[in-house]
């Protein structure tokens, strides 16, 4: 996925977790014959049809008929159809769906956030992996969602948050949670997975004006290049909109 010139935001939003998944992936390639992608979660496609253009198998399991839907458009206009798989389902189903030790990968992006029981899904996960694989977890950091609500003068909605023990701000909120990164990691080792790498994603790239990306395609670049070593440097993590953590099944 390069720098999609068309639509800036999202090309400076994904830019990080997309290198780090595709080198995941590369080096995962190098070590096992074949590399099976499940996207839990993967709705129309965003991460799924790049990663088929790759030329790995991706299927998503949505539980949106049309959120799989644009899926399959997207995937045919992409010429990736046979790569692309959506399935109608629940993360909560996922075992049921397509069997233990199924799959070399798992990519799990903004989905924690809204499903019923995030550790089910996590087990999930762990079970769905086969030994060796990798897992991709994107999540909504707590603290950014506090620090946007007060740059957006919404101070009340802030200090409802900031107090609420599962970072959501109840009804209105399409998020039934939000996470800080020692959760995460947390509800990852619980799931018997060994957490490989974790970073902050969009430290800048939802504070930068919008304007500047639409009018001046060097600032694109230069907000990319502040997201990568922003993603090198832990402390930025807090201030992140999103918390992403490789992690591996470990070999048996
Ligand atoms: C914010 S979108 C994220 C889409 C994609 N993963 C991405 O990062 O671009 C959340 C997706 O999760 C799906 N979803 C909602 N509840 C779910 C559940 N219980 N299990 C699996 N997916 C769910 C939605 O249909 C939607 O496609």
């Amino acid at each position: 996925m390069s720098v999609d010139r068309g639509r800036p935001r999202t090309a400076v939003r994904t830019a990080v977790v997309w290198e780090v998944l595709r080198e995941a992936l590369a080096d995962l390639a190098a070590r096992v014959e074949v590399v099976r992608v499940l996207d839990i979660g993967g709705g129309t496609g965003g991460f799924a049809v790049p990663l088929a253009e790759l030329g790995f198998s991706v299927t998503v399991i949505d539980p949106s008929p049309d959120a799989l839907a644009a899926l399959e458009r997207r995937a045919a206009e992409a010429g990736t159809a046979t790569l692309v798989t959506g399935v109608q389902g629940d993360a909560d189903q996922v075992v049921e769906l397509v069997g233990a030790e199924a799959v070399e990968a798992v990519v799990c992006h903004n989905v924690l956030e809204v499903v019923e029981d995030p550790d089910h899904a996590l087990a999930q996960i762990g079970t769905v992996l086969r030994p060796g694989g990798v897992a991709s977890i994107l999540a909504a950091n707590r603290v950014a969602a506090v620090v946007a609500r007060v740059a957006a003068g919404r101070l009340a909605d802030a200090r409802h948050l900031l107090a609420a023990a599962d970072g959501s701000a109840g009804e209105g909120d399409p998020l039934a949670r939000r996470f800080s990164m020692d959760e995460l990691m947390d509800l990852i080792s619980g799931a018997g997975l060994v957490p490989r790498h974790s970073h902050g994603v969009r430290v800048f790239a939802d504070i930068a004006p919008a304007a500047l990306l639409d009018i001046d395609p060097q600032a694109v670049d230069d907000l990319i290049a502040l997201e990568h070593a922003a993603a090198e440097d832990p402390a930025y993590a807090t201030l992140a909109t999103g918390l992403h953590v490789l992690a591996d099944r470990l070999p048996r």
